[in-house]
């Protein structure tokens, strides 16, 4: 299947603006895209006990997850990240949290597509960018 990239930028910075972040004011988005073809969209949703945080990738995670999508379902996932408010100038690479939860659901070629604005992007396989993840092999 062929990953429309161009689009899932798009849709991770439509996502951002929905992000809940009165904290932090660091805005995130995510679209997560299975390899049938949906794409999941995922923002940051902050709180002011501040561990029931959940970053703009989990949440799209979890929303394909808690529809039926499990583990080698997925294709491709596009971050951006920025001061709410803002057009996003830089890359905002994934936490280590999500990093595992991308191990736990996708394949090592999964692309985790780094936005950098709404212009410009660049491409990375998970195995790249967690290398030595402790995964359900390891069980
Ligand atoms: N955040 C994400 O949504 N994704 C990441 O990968 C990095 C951090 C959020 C969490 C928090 O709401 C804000 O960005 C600042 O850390």
């Amino acid at each position: 299947m062929a990953i429309d990239r161009k689009k899932l930028q798009a849709l991770a910075i439509e996502a951002r603006e929905k992000a809940y972040c009165p904290y932090s004011n660091f805005a995130v988005g995510a679209a997560l895209l299975t390899k049938d073809g949906k794409i999941y969209q995922g923002c940051n949703i902050e709180n002011a006990s501040f561990t029931p945080t959940i970053c703009a990738e989990r949440t799209a995670f979890f929303k394909a997850v808690s529809e039926g999508y499990g583990k080698g379902d997925f294709a491709a996932i596009a971050i951006v990240g920025a001061e709410k408010g803002t057009v996003p100038n830089k890359v905002c690479a994934p936490c280590g949290v999500c990093r595992q939860v991308m191990i736990e659901f996708c394949e090592a070629d999964f692309e985790v597509i780094f936005v950098i604005s709404p212009e410009k992007y660049e491409v990375h396989s998970l195995s790249e960018v967690m290398p030595f993840a402790f995964s359900s092999d390891n069980l």
